[in-house]
């Protein structure tokens, strides 16, 4: 538990601006925990482990950090079943939006819309709503991204993804084949699983990225063999994701070097290695998370905006991790300023509701039931989605991440550079919350993770050796100055 004393120092230190001063997370939790409360001598404790061990006689528990109390869960903070009080910067993979047990989510969650959403659950396709349209339109709809007026609504990050897949071959068939019909060949072969029914194309995806479980964005995932080993895969092809060094100011050249490098690589499978239109696609993630934090340029970004138009490739924008304001901008592709918008961008985490937004009607197949699965969608999500969007933009959470992103960062980087050997590549400057470094090795890194825990901080990893932060978007400054110290000791301590 942090030291009343050690708190006061850290905010001389690092000068806490009194723009800090309005607290949306004391007006949303009055009773959050003031600083981590440790109960047990270790996590998980005894009662999470006998929970533990109760749950893995019927469930694979192999992953779990410690089993959790949801109920004594309150904002920043995550309780788990011993009753310890962890402030929580890793928020359920990153997609805790608002903190736990957030008032404006828990009026949603007993609304009429809901009630009739959970128990009445509609194949949305067939059957949809009297509300559906309102509730996409006051929620899901009204935080697209610049120019998307379209969604498409799905049931994960990965459900997402693969619709937006299908979407992109259907489009490119349909481009192909201009006002005919389908063949009787094609109509019978595909019932084969063979061309030219079924279809050639490919989407490409980056080293390094990740873009979920089920097979096809399996085949697109590229960040740990572990995830594909023993899996069927598309043969799709992936073209290099920049690795920058840092910090990135001493390092212009090399990086832009390394940018037109793989700029230039992922033009030449285009043209080398595809014949034209074989590419239906291409998929890339703001910031490659899961495979470890990598941030590129907007130069690059647009580069290959520029490229998949002169080819007639579409772009989708993987937001799934990235979206919802964590970056300081509501969808971390606005960082870009790209020239033309991509063509789709996909959702899920922080806003609960999964799906991709586009704004081209023909990105929608020429029949229904060519998009579709029985729930295509969920409409409690949606209007969860649409609490989460009314009250990020009621309290300015997209401005006020991006101010305390700043606070983090150069609280950070004071902290990394004492401890150069052990952590290093520290990076997320202007981009909110969305902060992560690399440590000298993994089991460095491991240990940082266990000591931070020690200390009342849970906190994921990313990649290989990278320490990632997706706080909720309701950390402030008054949570960055505990999280601050206990970073600091845990790298002491390591
Ligand atoms: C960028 C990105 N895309 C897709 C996914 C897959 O989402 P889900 O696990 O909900 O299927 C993830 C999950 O971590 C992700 O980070």
């Amino acid at each position: 538990m942090l030291r009343a004393s050690v708190q006061k120092s850290l905010r001389q230190t690092y000068k806490l601006s009194t723009r800090f001063s309005s607290s949306v997370a004391a007006q949303y939790f009055p009773e959050e925990p003031i600083s981590p409360q440790l109960v047990t001598s270790s996590i998980p404790g005894p009662k999470s482990q006998a929970y533990n061990d109760e749950l893995g006689n019927v469930f694979d528990n192999r992953a779990t950090y410690f089993v959790v109390d949801y109920v004594k869960s309150l904002g920043n903070y995550i309780s788990d079943a011993d009753g310890n009080k962890l402030l929580d910067v890793y928020c359920q993979i990153a997609s805790i939006p608002l903190g736990y047990n957030n008032p404006a989510l828990i009026e949603a969650a007993k609304s009429d819309d809901m009630l009739y959403a959970l128990i009445d659950r509609p194949a949305l396709a067939c059957f949809p709503s009297t509300n559906y349209a309102q509730i996409l339109q006051e929620g899901i709809l009204a935080a697209a991204p610049p120019s998307m007026t379209k969604v498409w609504t799905a049931l994960s990050g990965s459900d997402a993804n693969e619709t937006a897949y299908k979407a992109a071959f259907m489009y490119q068939h349909a481009h192909k084949r201009g006002s005919l019909d389908f063949t009787s060949e094609e109509l019978s072969s595909v019932m084969n699983n063979e061309a030219p029914g079924a279809s050639d194309m490919v989407i490409l995806s980056f080293d390094r990225g990740f873009h979920g479980r089920l097979f096809g964005s399996l085949s697109t995932t590229r960040s740990k063999a572990i995830h594909k080993l023993d899996i069927p895969a598309f043969p799709w092809p992936k073209a290099p994701f920049p690795s920058l060094k840092y910090p990135l100011q001493d390092f212009i050249k090399e990086n832009h070097d390394e940018e037109i490098g793989c700029l230039q690589e992922f033009e030449r499978i285009i043209v080398e290695d595809y014949e034209p239109h074989k590419i239906a696609a291409i998929i890339v993630e703001p910031v490659q998370s899961e495979g470890g934090d990598n941030h590129a340029s907007s130069f690059f970004f647009q580069g290959l905006r520029d490229i998949t138009l002169k080819h007639d490739i579409l772009m989708i924008v993987d937001e799934v991790q990235t979206g919802v304001a964590a970056s300081g901008k509501f969808w971390a592709h606005e960082h870009w300023n790209l020239t033309t918008p991509p063509d789709m961008v996909t959702f899920s985490k922080k806003f609960q509701a999964a799906g991709f937004y586009f704004s081209n009607p023909e990105l929608q197949p020429n029949q229904p039931y060519r998009q579709f699965n029985t729930w295509c969608g969920d409409p409690s999500k949606a209007i969860i989605a649409r609490s989460i969007y009314q009250e990020i933009t009621k309290h300015n959470l997209v401005e006020k991440t991006a101010q305390v992103g700043d606070y983090l960062y150069d609280g950070l980087k004071q902290i990394i550079n004492k401890y150069p050997g052990k952590v290093l590549n520290l990076r997320g400057e202007k981009y909110g919350t969305f902060i992560a470094w690399d440590c000298y090795d993994a089991e460095v890194r491991n240990n940082i993770l266990l000591e931070c825990r020690k200390r009342g901080v849970n906190i994921g990893a990313c990649g290989d050796v990278a320490i990632r932060l997706r706080p909720t978007l309701t950390f402030e400054a008054k949570h960055a100055d505990i999280l601050l110290q206990v970073l600091e000791d845990s790298f002491k301590a390591v």
